[in-house]
């Protein structure tokens, strides 16, 4: 459904100057700064996936979005959304992908939130049976009645979340993008916007692409993620085989010494074992020959996983 390949998008602004006649210069020097936002990004994801596109911030995930949905022109590689090439098939992949952008909303503020979704409706030309179908199922879904005739300005963070991922799929798309769209909302809002997307990749087979900083949200709804830092792809796989880790044992020793049993001391002057066998086994090694002050047992979770990437 998604093959990208070798994506690269490199910024070009002119390079301003301070100081006394700073922006003269800024103007006659005509230098430019260059930034590799996405650097050789290739990844392709299959009909009704939910991937999870993680980073930090600034490491080049809504560029990488912006590129898929056709706003932004890439410096070089390929990308082909359902068959199409979506910066120069503009209009035609646009009907067949639903964009939410978490920061900014898409609806319009003055008009109340179903005039919004009535000319969404116009826009993407769904007919009128099937707008209302698919209207009733999304105000049940995300609870929109109680403020369907509300200007979209007056909506609280949540409510304008709910009523953007309503005019994001009110035409059926076959593909979501959803580019934060979780941030700042409380866990209730949080909460039901994760149900609104189970669903929707349930019933309607619609393949899911997400960036947050969440990683709750990545946990109740990814199979797999793809990491990325400075625009480069770190990991990309089942969430599952990263966290299928062994548990650890922790131990902070009286003496601290450099190394026990070939693990070394780390910043914290704790001793991490990996636990392969036998805990009381590895316990009792250990205190033969140290006394142990504190010990205790990590879960791999994803988080410390994630984290574990990124520090390499
Ligand atoms: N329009 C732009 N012009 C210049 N630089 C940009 C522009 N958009 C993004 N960038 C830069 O590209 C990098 C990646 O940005 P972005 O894709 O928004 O990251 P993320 O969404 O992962 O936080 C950042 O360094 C950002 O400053
Ligand atoms: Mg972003």
């Amino acid at each position: 459904m998604i093959r990208v390949e070798g994506l690269t998008k490199v910024f070009r602004r002119p390079r301003t100057f301070s100081g006394p006649f700073g922006a003269l210069r800024t103007l006659v020097t005509r230098q430019y700064e260059e930034r590799t936002a996405v650097d050789d990004v290739s990844f392709a994801i299959d009909e009704g996936e939910v991937v999870g596109y993680l980073g930090p911030n600034g490491a080049g995930k809504s560029t990488t979005i912006k590129i898929l949905t056709g706003i932004l022109t890439p410096t070089a590689g390929t990308v082909r959304v359902n068959g199409m090439v979506p910066w120069r098939d503009r209009s035609a992949n646009a009907r067949r992908v639903g964009v939410v952008f978490g920061q900014r909303s898409q609806l319009w503020w003055d008009l109340p939130l179903i005039e919004s979704l009535r000319l969404v409706g116009s826009l993407y030309d769904v007919p009128a049976a099937r707008f209302d179908a698919s209207l009733r199922k999304l105000r049940d879904l995300l609870g929109l009645d109680e403020f369907l005739d509300t200007p979209v300005r007056q909506l609280s963070l949540g409510q304008r979340m709910r009523g953007d991922l309503a005019a994001a799929v009110l035409y059926e798309p076959p593909l979501l993008y959803l580019d934060e769209p979780t941030v700042g909302l409380d866990v209730l809002a949080k909460e039901a916007v994760r149900e609104f997307i189970v669903e929707t990749n349930r019933t309607g087979r619609t393949t899911v692409i997400l960036t947050t900083h969440d990683l709750a949200d990545v946990e109740a709804l990814c199979k797999r993620i793809i990491l990325i830092d400075h625009g480069k792809v770190l990991f990309d796989g089942a969430i599952d085989a990263l966290v299928d880790q062994p548990r650890r044992l922790v131990v902070l020793l009286e003496s601290a010494p450099e190394e026990v049993r070939g693990v070394s001391r780390d910043d914290e002057g704790r001793h991490v074992f990996d636990i392969h066998g036998d805990l009381p086994a590895l316990i009792a090694a250990i205190s033969a020959e140290h006394t142990i002050r504190d010990l205790s047992i990590e879960e791999p979770d994803l988080e410390s996983v994630i984290k574990g990437i990124y520090a390499r």
